[in-house]
């Protein structure tokens, strides 16, 4: 009973996941949270992330916990930390690391198998956490659309500049790079996936796609 939502950033996957398990009476897992606590872990203990062993000693202690909407790493609430400039400068170079993502897939399996299911998203969930889930989604969009989501998200409402999307763009084709080129786990559209694209389609499109795709599985 696994709802698996893959693709890049920007592309809308936090929001059409929340509204999808809220439709179809599920929980909602989002794995780049989790990736992004053990980036601010090891910032906070290490101060940089360029000791792959260190890093992974860091992943390997780390306490990662979901409570309600807040996210926990070490007994700190860093909800809102790990969507700052350090973390997300960081995240990629720690997601690109065996022990990390062993250590985590481990957590993300079972916490599904705590609930019997749910909802997933991330870059590996349709490949690698859940190859057999019963749906599985890869959202894109265009890079410009990506990019302008990002800023307006950022921006939490207020007008945003061509130069604020020109900044985004770079630093999400910086990270899709990262993410797509890594050895371990990259970004990759599974065979089996089913492709929504959010440049075209409103994010309520997306999400009704996607409960009628699971209502039809
Ligand atoms: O979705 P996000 O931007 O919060 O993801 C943060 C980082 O974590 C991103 O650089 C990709 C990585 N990530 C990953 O490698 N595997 C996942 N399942 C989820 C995220």
């Amino acid at each position: 009973n696994v709802v698996a939502i893959d693709g890049p950033a920007g592309a809308g996957k936090s929001t059409v996941s929340r509204l999808v398990a809220e439709k179809l009476g599920l929980d909602v897992l989002d794995t780049g949270a989790m990736y992004r606590c053990v980036a601010w872990a090891a910032l906070f203990e290490l101060g940089d992330v360029s000791d792959p062993a260190d890093v992974a000693r860091v992943a390997a202690a780390a306490r990662v916990e979901q409570v309600g909407t807040r996210w926990i790493a070490n007994g700190v609430d860093v909800t809102e930390t790990i969507r700052g400039v350090e973390v997300t400068a960081a995240v990629s170079v720690v997601a690109a690391q065996p022990a990390v993502r062993a250590r985590l897939v481990e957590l993300q399996r079972a916490w599904l198998d705590e609930r019997g299911g749910g909802v997933v998203e991330g870059r590996d969930i349709g490949s690698v956490v859940v190859p057999d889930a019963c749906l599985k989604v890869y959202l894109d969009a265009e890079p410009t659309a990506r990019a302008t989501r990002r800023a307006r998200e950022k921006a939490g409402g207020a007008e945003i500049s061509e130069r604020d999307t020109t900044a985004e763009l770079a630093s999400l084709n910086e990270r899709d790079r990262l993410d797509s080129t890594r050895t371990v786990s990259p970004l990759v559209q599974a065979p089996d996936a089913v492709v929504l694209d959010t440049t075209v389609l409103s994010i309520d499109e997306v999400v009704d796609a996607i409960v009628d795709l699971w209502r039809e599985r």
